[in-house]
């Protein structure tokens, strides 16, 4: 079996076949500029990647894989402005490098090429790619939204967070998963195993993801360090330190949280310290072991496949030491 490396390459000559700026520029060079910002490429090489393992021809993935990595960078591009980002990956995010409006429009027309490029796929594979991707879009808002709505909310629980980050992250890993089965014509319980192996790992993603963004090294993670914590959001490691925390670091937390002060400094570093002596921290590292061990026993559908289980299995153990 290729190495993911492969795949990504693969898609990035795809990619600069389907990807180019026309006019007018305002628009398009956006999407070219985030687009070839790189990033880590991963949910397009897992739709190319779970083709080939189940022994389809991954090369009739490559427009279903740049759509979901499209539609990746769409949710990006808009992630930013709701979440008042600077950076990502490494640079500007778009609607600082240009403005709010270019964000918006550049954003909506990556959607709507995200779907462009599903429609070279016949049915039956067509209905049921677009239903996956209509499913998973719209998952993708509700989370978003959730995200939001739980800034000002006092009350989030740990299930709401888990249904949160389901629905903003680990939906589309799925999808990105189960659409490669789909197009190697594989049976619903391969179908329905990559999907939930994609779930669960999409869960520990985020919760790494979350980890990072506090406790991260902003060259290699090139998001603004404490992102998080200057808007409020309410993380895994948040609502732990809030749970486990003594009397008085809860307290100091929620004081903290209810601040929006000019220079965030003092309160990244000791919303950050509370988060160790809590046992926050301990207990997300915890978190991101269960989910990923879930993810791989998802693969024990998948032994008539020579390599799956493994390929999947290390695929899944190095994205939990990442650092980007
Ligand atoms: C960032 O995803 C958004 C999250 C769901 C946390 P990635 O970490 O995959 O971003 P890139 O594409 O590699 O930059
Ligand atoms: C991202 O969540 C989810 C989507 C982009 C849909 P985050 O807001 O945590 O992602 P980053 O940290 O900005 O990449
Ligand atoms: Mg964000
Ligand atoms: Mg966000
Ligand atoms: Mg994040």
């Amino acid at each position: 079996m290729p190495s993911i490396s492969f795949y990504q390459e693969e898609l990035i000559s795809h990619l600069k076949e389907k990807i180019s700026v026309k006019e007018p520029q305002n628009l398009y060079e956006p999407i070219s500029y985030i687009m070839n910002l790189g990033g880590k490429r991963l949910r397009p090489a897992l739709t190319l990647l779970a083709t080939d393992l189940l022994n389809g021809d991954y090369k009739q993935a490559l427009p279903a894989a740049l759509a979901v990595e499209v539609f990746h960078n769409f949710s990006l591009v808009h992630d930013d402005i709701l979440d008042d980002a600077p950076l990502r990956r490494g640079q500007q995010t778009v609607h600082e490098k240009w403005d709010i409006n270019t964000g918006i429009l550049s954003g909506d027309a990556m959607l709507i090429m995200a779907y462009e490029l599903l429609s070279v796929y016949n049915n039956p594979e067509f209905k049921v790619l677009i239903e996956i991707f209509n499913d998973t879009s719209l998952k993708v808002c509700e989370g978003q939204q959730y995200d939001i709505d739980f800034e000002t909310r006092e009350d989030v629980t740990i299930d709401e967070y888990l249904k949160m980050i389901s629905y903003k992250t680990a939906v589309l890993i799925a999808a990105a998963l189960k659409m490669g089965a789909v197009i190697a014509g594989s049976g619903d319980e391969q179908q329905k195993a990559l999907f939930n192996y994609g779930m669960n790992l999409g869960i520990a993603f985020q919760l790494q993801d979350d980890f990072l963004d506090a406790f991260g090294d902003a060259s290699l993670f090139g998001k603004q360090i404490g992102g998080d914590i200057i808007e409020n959001k309410k993380t895994y490691l948040y609502l732990k330190a809030k749970e486990l925390g003594s009397k008085a670091e809860k307290k100091e937390l929620a004081d903290l949280y209810s601040l929006d002060p000019r220079d965030p400094s003092v309160k990244i570093r000791v919303v950050k310290e509370i988060f160790h002596s809590s046992g926050a921290v301990d207990k997300t590292r915890e978190a991101i072991g269960l989910f990923t061990t879930s993810a791989f026993k998802e693969l024990e559908h998948l032994s008539d496949y020579p390599g799956a289980e493994e390929t999947l299995r290390d695929f899944g153990e190095e994205l939990m030491s990442r650092e980007d």
